[in-house]
């Protein structure tokens, strides 16, 4: 007998009397969006592109939903603290005077030990009006108080090329704590390379890799990627930020679902993706090295930095011929050449 899949936690929202029969604010998911209508808030390229297709209204980031105000928003929990806080003032700041702020999320991300913050800075604890399938849905109702704080997004510092620059940072977006050292790694490759013409940074996060590409090669250009929309839009500030914005296009794309951002390039530099939200899962990654496949020119090259366990290894060879520049820490750094 086949076992039922467990419901996600995001289904809770459409049990009966958790929302009312208006029009919804929501970020992170659309499943409510779906059952009452409203805007749902949806960075991830992948999410956004179904919640369009479906016929739901769904935008990229708060900039473009306005102020409101809304009667009810629903956050979904994320596993980065910062992103589900962000989520949670920008909501509050749009909600009616009594509007309904509700929280959704699993056990195992953390929901209760969430909500008790949420209880701290809202001065009471949320009534629980849903609670099965090893997830909840907490409600407050909105007052004057000035609601959840915003968590500060300090820029990152990267190393490149013998310089060191600044890159604004948001909460959720790779990176944001700080420079992956992986990406550390690969940077310091970047010196013993041939001045390339064109550049691809797929999965660019706030643009590590492709903005010092062009801090080292003045004139070069760039295709920075990636399917987080907070990504782009740091990476976007960046290039602004150390005046390479001329020479770098920064594109909200989904490797998975879209063809390649550019026709051909010389170079790739990647940290390829290896999570969706929490589980392990090799296909971003795979849809990436599809892309560079595509776009690859003869004679071209890409690194790639991954940890040391990761078996992109097979799929590398298929672009090109790999070797091996670095092993370090954990991780290595390979080398496609076509
Ligand atoms: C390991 S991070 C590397 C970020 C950045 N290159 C760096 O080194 O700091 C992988 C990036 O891939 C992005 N990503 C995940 N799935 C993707 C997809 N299907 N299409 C495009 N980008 C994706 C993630 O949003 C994330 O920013």
């Amino acid at each position: 007998m086949s076992r039922r899949p467990r419901p996600s936690p995001a289904e809770l929202v459409a049990d009966p009397g958790v929302l009312a029969p208006r029009p919804l604010l929501e970020v992170f998911g659309a499943e409510g969006v779906a059952t009452v209508g409203g805007v749902a808030v949806l960075p991830d390229r992948g999410g956004w592109r179904r919640a369009c297709g479906a016929g739901l209204v769904a935008r990229p980031w708060w900039s473009e939903v306005g102020s409101g105000p809304f009667s009810q928003g629903v956050v979904h929990l994320q596993k980065g603290r910062a992103a589900t806080w962000q989520a949670l003032a920008e909501v509050w700041r749009r909600l009616e005077p009594g509007g309904r702020l509700l929280l959704v999320g699993g056990n195992d991300l953390g929901v209760k030990s969430a909500a008790q913050r949420l209880a701290r800075e809202l001065g009471g604890p949320g009534e629980v009006v849903a609670n099965r399938a090893h997830a909840r849905v907490a409600c407050w109702r909105r007052d004057d108080r000035p609601g959840p704080a915003l968590p500060a997004t300090p820029a990152v510092e990267v190393v490149a090329g013998g310089r060191v620059f600044e890159l604004p940072s948001a909460p959720g977006v790779f990176s944001a704590d700080g420079l992956d050292p992986g990406t550390g790694l690969l940077l310091e490759h970047l010196a013993a390379l041939d001045p390339p013409r064109r550049i691809f940074d797929p999965g660019c996060g706030i643009g590590v890799l492709g903005l010092a590409a062009l801090g080292c090669w003045p004139d070069a250009t760039a295709v920075l990627a990636d399917i987080d929309w907070r990504a782009t839009a740091c990476a976007r500030a960046g290039a602004a930020g150390l005046g390479v914005e001329n020479r770098c296009e920064v594109v909200w794309w989904d490797a998975a679902g879209e063809p390649p951002p550019l026709a051909s390039c010389d170079l790739v530099l990647l940290n390829p993706p290896f999570h969706s939200g929490v589980p392990v899962d090799l296909q971003p990654a795979r849809a990436i090295f599809r892309a560079i496949s595509q776009v690859l020119e003869p004679g071209g090259r890409a690194l790639v930095v991954a940890n040391r366990t990761l078996p992109w290894e097979g799929d590398l060879a298929a672009i090109g011929e790999l070797c091996r520049l670095a092993d370090r820490d954990g991780y290595k750094v390979l080398e496609v050449a076509r």
